[in-house]
């Protein structure tokens, strides 16, 4: 094990075996070990700066039935909603005035929300506001739209590949939804100039460690700008209802084994994490994450993009209590971070205006 972790920390590589060990020794010393060690790795590329993104949840409509998810589309429990394009607009003038510089757009695969639709409101996102970043997590297009979307301004894209082991995908998502689509979308959005994340939910049904190491193993290969994890957290009204969620300690670990393997990976201490525990968001900055993406959608609705039950959109959660967040920032040591905040291979590329 000793030589697992050296390893890991002077090369950031492991192979298959090694990563079977490391995360079968999963003990409250390995995780506190890995955690020291992975938050030294983000202090040293990013120093105590947290990068914040406000997140707009702007459609809840999905064409998709993820057995995981809660605004599934066999989900009738669900009071869908989409926002319009002036309301998307309004949310970002508001995050700008709050300091914010880099928008999450994030959707269900909603047909009403047309490729011409999301360009049209990407350009006038970039059209207020070309000082900021925009980042698109809207599932899977063929590669035109992609790149339709890439040419009117988006900077980012944010696609989890949710298990990299087909068998496990298969047992996650309906016959039509297969890896190999999801999978060539994540390729073409790297190819496409995108600051590309993919990621997956910490002890989803059916995960084992197999699993997890082939997620691993699949970073390590596809090197993406960002990770998005989080524990899976099971929704009433899925058939995952009855389902144990994941846990903290696997998530936390999972966090700085990937901050280990890619050091300079944009890492957020997501909105799952806060909500299985108190301090889940500290915590998993404590643990190497780096990114927060607080809640930017209109109040009305953040209870109703419900992929999971009891998903946290207020206090710290909250774009505009950011001073909340600030407290909670500083009281472990961190800063918040209101600017683009670019993987650091694409930093220098900014044109700054
Ligand atoms: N628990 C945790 N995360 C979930 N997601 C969807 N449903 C759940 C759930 N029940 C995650 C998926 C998806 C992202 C938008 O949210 O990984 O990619």
């Amino acid at each position: 094990m000793e030589q697992i972790i050296r390893q890991l920390e002077q090369d950031h590589t492991l192979s298959r075996e090694q990563l079977r060990v490391l995360l079968r020794g999963q003990s409250p010393e390995l995780i506190r070990l890995l955690g020291e060690k992975a938050l030294a790795l983000r202090q040293q590329h990013y120093g105590n700066r947290v990068y914040i993104r406000g997140l707009v949840e702007f459609t809840n409509y999905c064409k998709n039935d993820c057995y995981y998810c809660g605004i599934r589309r066999s989900n009738s429990g669900v009071c869908r909603y989409r926002l319009t394009q002036e309301e998307i607009l309004s949310c970002c003038r508001e995050g700008y005035a709050l300091g914010l510089r880099s928008f999450v757009l994030q959707g269900g695969e909603d047909p009403y929300w047309s490729a011409q639709r999301i360009a049209c409101l990407v350009e006038n996102i970039k059209k207020q506001h070309p000082d900021c970043a925009v980042t698109l997590s809207v599932g899977e297009h063929p590669e035109e739209v992609y790149r339709l979307w890439r040419e009117a301004g988006a900077d980012r894209y944010l696609l989890r590949h949710e298990t990299a082991d087909p068998v496990h995908y298969r047992l996650l998502h309906p016959k039509g939804q297969t890896w190999e689509h999801r999978m060539g979308c994540i390729q073409t959005l790297k190819e496409l100039g995108y600051q590309t994340g993919c990621g997956f939910m910490v002890g989803s049904p059916s995960q084992g460690i197999e699993q997890l190491v082939e997620d691993l193993l699949l970073l390590q290969k596809l090197q993406p700008h960002m990770v998005g994890i989080g524990p899976f957290i099971p929704q009433k009204d899925t058939p995952f209802a009855a389902e144990p969620a994941g846990t903290l300690e696997q998530t936390l670990l999972l966090l700085s084994i990937v901050r280990l393997l890619l050091p300079k990976v944009l890492l957020p201490a997501t909105t799952a994490l806060g909500t299985i525990h108190p301090q889940g968001r500290e915590l998993g900055l404590l643990a190497g994450a780096n990114v927060c993406m607080p809640n930017l959608s209109p109040g009305g609705v953040r209870k109703h993009y419900a992929l999971y039950d009891h998903k946290l959109s207020d206090g710290a959660e909250a774009a505009e209590s950011l001073q909340t967040l600030e407290k909670r920032l500083k009281k472990i040591g961190c800063e918040m971070a209101l600017t683009r905040g670019d993987h650091i291979q694409f930093e220098r590329k900014q044109i700054h205006v």
